[in-house]
């Protein structure tokens, strides 16, 4: 059957929005195969999603194969193995003839195997595997390069979706990408609008180079912020609405341009988008119509992008309470957690941690010691050493961290925020508490924040003895190789304090 490209791309299109709204996994899943499956008229289509436990592919979800286990495919075993190998797309004919065809991974009881398409799924931002879609079957023998990157660019929003912890605009700037690949046109741009400030933030530009926020009295696209409509302009130098100082500093000549709002769910204007200058003819209402499609599209981006910027502030901000809620139980030791989930974060970028397992460290630090919120006044704040009794009951507050924040909702890259906070006394040995884990038990963050918290104690001011210098605290932690800490943790302890000698918490060398 013949598809034209007006309607695969609105096909495509659909695929953007939907999944642009898709926040379940599972749904997610379905949602490409059933969509891309019927598309490419593949008779079969699945999705494998890499499991890092068994360090395979496990199919999560296949078309026409309802009621079926899901299966285990080795990382480099058949042919989505092999394109994930490659790192690139596998369209094949005759598929069961390929060297790496795998008869127990590649083929379907009681479906001869013909045409193939395999596209390999990579993190958007540090390129790790996601997983695979497989596609096989199409009537007429073979995919065609068109469906190669209908599939391509559905994998490409379906890694965006799984990975999008991240705040960023990315998932706006492909959707004026994808309409690149249709409209030619000679500069594109989509603005967000500040409410506040009342300027077009320029988000993204193909084609263009001005970063410039725009203000949104100004121009077309400040016409359209303001109005909530649409506009086409074919002939901008006779309009009096156009702005012309853009080309006028940077020598460009705007010709035609179209631009539409972006409406949120309440039909407050969100911001606009705007293409220049179609390279070969003039705009049409056929155009104006596509960009109101893709329109649609990229106000749910940047919706659930303002709304995961939204969830974020507001996630910090509870976890600052939170620690001001220790600090004010305990003025004397205030500040502590905070310091020790600087030094924390230190160390892990010296272990060259991800930014985002960096993060998830400081949040575990910050919130370390949320236990002594139960823990009895009197000795909490005791001068001088605490006898048995005491002590058993100070220990106490480890586990209660745990408790306490497994009672919040840590979604995502946070969830780990309970177990790590939890495991902060625990040493090599075995000695620690609350669970007394020993080395390859204990989650490796909880390690780092160890090795923080004791280094913090030693070198800032107690009730009852001010900090140790540093020459000191160190040879007390280096006492503890083996035994409490990780050799590599210290040493990556070491290499943080050299790059900041004279932090307020870290005292330097008293002569
Ligand atoms: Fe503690």
């Amino acid at each position: 059957m013949v598809i034209s490209a007006d309607h695969r791309l609105r096909q495509v299109l659909e695929i953007h929005r939907l999944i642009s709204q898709e926040r379940r996994l599972d749904k997610l899943a379905a949602l490409v195969m059933e969509t891309v499956g019927s598309l490419l008229e593949a008779d079969r289509s699945t999705l494998f999603l890499f499991d890092s436990e068994l360090i395979a592919l496990r199919s999560c979800f296949a078309q026409g194969m309802d009621g079926q286990k899901s299966i285990v495919v080795p990382l480099r075993m058949g042919l989505v193995g092999t394109a994930l190998l490659q790192r690139q797309t596998l369209n094949l004919v005759n598929a069961s003839r390929h060297p790496y065809f795998n008869a127990d991974f590649d083929s379907v009881p009681g479906v001869p195997l013909d045409s193939l398409l395999a596209v390999p799924i990579f993190k958007a931002d540090d390129g790790q595997v996601l997983g695979g879609l497989k596609l096989i079957n199409n009537p007429s023998g073979r995919f065609t390069p068109e469906d190669e990157l209908v599939a391509n660019d559905a994998a490409r929003q379906f890694a965006e979706c799984l990975g999008s912890n991240s705040v960023e605009i990315v998932p706006v700037i492909q959707k004026l990408d994808l309409l690149h690949n249709w409209i030619e046109f000679g500069h594109g741009a989509v603005f967000r609008l500040d409410q506040g400030s009342g300027v077009l933030q320029a988000l993204h530009l193909e084609g263009g180079a001005n970063q410039t926020p725009l203000n949104m009295r100004l121009g077309i696209a400040g016409v359209v912020a303001l109005t909530g409509k649409a506009l086409m302009v074919v002939d901008a130098a006779s309009d009096p609405r156009f702005d012309a100082s853009f080309d006028r500093e940077t020598g460009y000549v705007t010709r035609q341009i179209l631009c539409v709002p972006l409406h949120d769910s309440r039909d407050e204007v969100l911001g606009v988008i705007q293409v220049i200058n179609k390279i070969r003819g003039s705009f049409d209402a056929g155009d104006l119509d596509l960009l109101v499609s893709v329109a649609g599209i990229v106000k749910v981006a940047l919706e659930n992008a303002m709304h995961a910027k939204e969830e974020e502030l507001q996630f910090h901000s509870l976890v600052d309470a939170l620690a001001a809620s220790i600090d004010a139980r305990d003025p004397l030791t205030a500040g502590h957690s905070r310091r020790v989930a600087q030094i924390a974060k230190g160390i892990a970028l010296q272990l060259k941690f991800t930014e985002q397992d960096a993060e998830l460290l400081e949040v575990a630090a910050i919130l370390h010691d949320y236990g002594k919120i139960g823990v009895n006044d009197a000795v909490l704040k005791k001068e001088g050493r605490l006898d048995a009794v005491e002590y058993e009951h100070i220990k106490r507050h480890a586990q209660l961290s745990h408790d306490i924040l497994d009672k919040i909702h840590f979604a995502r890259k946070y969830r780990s925020v309970p177990l790590i906070a939890g495991s902060h006394h625990e040493n090599l040995d075995g000695s620690g508490y609350p669970l007394g884990l020993k080395s390859h038990e204990i989650p490796f963050m909880a390690k780092i924040l160890s090795v923080a918290d004791v280094f913090e104690a030693l070198t800032a001011d107690r009730h009852y003895r001010s900090g140790l210098p540093l020459t000191m605290a160190m040879e007390i932690i280096d006492a503890g190789i083996g035994h409490k800490f990780e050799s590599r943790i210290v040493a990556a302890l070491r290499e943080y304090l050299k790059l900041c000698p004279f932090e307020r918490s870290i005292r330097p060398v008293e002569n």
